[in-house]
């Protein structure tokens, strides 16, 4: 009895407390859309041998036309993100950071407006240190000034990078010192951190910090252009999942990189892999293609609301890796309501099409469909699945590295339990509950 109550008053405090707390600047109540030019148009700044992909205000201004009329704003996709290598190598007389002048002829304050004339919000980077990681003027020592120079002209994300800082124990202050600034402001803009990143290499971050002054944070390596980088990326992140997904929530979020959907190096499967996974760590969207030239089939899933909606599920919890079984893994993300997403990746990357049996034993989630669970299957393909029962067994077909996405609804919602699940969810013990 008496540890009945002392579990009922635990579920209680820990279903209850907020996450830790957040950047307490409005934003990033949902992962942040949009797009970024870095893993497809890098620090190409050679406008006259390739005037359509180099790094210049042309480049922005076409994807914000496309963004606007191709159905992406619709879709949720809101910010324009300049990366790396848009600066003069020098700041100008009164020591503000300047637009290179041949590649931005118009100024920023100009493609800031431009981009908002579009409905869509300018994102722009710098770097905590002395030098950005391409060799660009660094903010370091200049904090307010730039934070001043990027709300004048209008800019509404700062990617804020983290090479060249002259001792990493500055890195925390130097985070921190920027965050400050972007409020002092008074502009809303949207800070997206790669702070735990470079501390990794030192020491393990303290993520509660982080989450109080970023409203994203990178943990991990860059992404590019293959099925090893996102499986890299998935691996550190179910690795990590114990001190990282706590942290996430609304108002702060883990960061594993851009999408690259749409490039050169993943097949159609593993780009359901990447776009369902990314749904389920509620990641941000933000794509690094080329909209004025993209695959439909890509475009579809990129758009695919069914997705797009366990991303931004307002209950704002991450989801994590709960099973590894005969070379599939399943991901599962709790969702507002109680309903619950499920991803079943075929990490085999020999043969052809496998079969996940759905049983209790197989799949954590599966508890909750007692009596019974609505299924429906959102990727490869949309499919309602309809009732299944506690002990049926039904099969999922999943290609090699591809993803079948699932969302699960219990048909009686037992508060107690999903509460319970939540609670268990969070520290990675969802198989363990009854
Ligand atoms: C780092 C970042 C990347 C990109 C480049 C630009 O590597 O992690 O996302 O911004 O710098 O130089």
């Amino acid at each position: 009895m008496a540890a009945l109550a002392l579990e009922t008053v635990m579920l209680a405090v820990c279903v209850l407390a907020p996450a830790a707390r957040a950047l307490d600047n409005g934003l990033a109540l949902t992962p942040a859309m949009g797009w970024l030019h870095w893993e497809r148009f890098m620090c190409n700044t050679d406008c006259n041998a390739e005037p359509d992909n180099c790094i210049s205000e042309n480049l922005y201004m076409q994807m914000a036309d496309a963004m606007a009329k191709d159905g992406w704003k619709e879709a949720g996709y809101e910010y324009v993100c300049i990366d790396d290598c848009w600066p003069s190598a020098s700041r100008d007389a009164q020591g503000r950071l300047q637009a290179d002048p041949k590649r931005f002829p118009g100024g920023m304050k100009k493609l800031a407006d431009y981009v908002h004339s579009r409905g869509l919000k300018l994102g722009i980077y710098a770097d905590v240190g002395t030098k950005t990681c391409a060799g660009y003027p660094g903010s370091f020592g200049y904090y307010d000034l730039d934070a001043k120079t990027f709300a004048d002209w209008g800019v509404d994300l700062l990617k804020f990078d983290g090479c060249n800082m002259p001792k990493w124990t500055l890195l925390a202050e130097g985070y921190i010192n920027m965050s400050k600034a972007l409020n002092n402001t008074g502009r809303s803009i949207f800070y997206s951190c790669e702070w735990p990143l470079y501390e990794w290499q030192y020491t393990q971050p303290n993520y509660t910090a982080i989450r109080q002054y970023c409203n994203h944070w990178r943990n991990y390596a860059d992404v590019y252009d293959a099925w090893t980088s996102v499986t890299g990326i998935l691996d550190w992140t179910a690795e990590h999942q114990d001190l990282i997904v706590p942290a996430a929530g609304p108002g702060g979020w883990n960061d594993p990189d851009m999408l690259v959907l749409g490039n050169f190096g993943l097949s159609l499967d593993q780009q359901m892999t990447q776009m369902a996974l990314w749904a389920i760590m509620a990641a941000p969207l933000l794509m690094s293609n080329d909209l004025r030239n993209i695959d439909p089939k890509s475009k579809a899933l990129l758009q695919n609301r069914d997705v797009i909606a366990i991303n931004q599920d307002p209950l704002g919890k991450q989801g994590r890796r709960t099973a590894k079984v005969n070379n599939f893994e399943v991901w599962e993300r709790p969702l507002s309501g109680g309903k619950l997403a499920v991803a079943i990746i075929n990490r085999q990357e020999i043969g052809g099409p496998r079969f996940f049996p759905i049983t209790l034993a197989m799949l954590p989630s599966w508890k909750f469909c007692n009596p019974e669970c609505n299924v429906t299957q959102i990727l490869p393909s949309y499919q309602e699945m309809g009732i299944q029962k506690l002990l049926s067994t039904t099969n999922v077909q999943v290609n090699p590295t591809g993803t079948a996405l699932l969302v699960v609804t219990p048909s009686t919602l037992d508060p107690r339990l999903h509460e319970k699940w939540l609670y268990f969810h969070r520290d990675n013990k969802a198989n363990s509950i009854l």
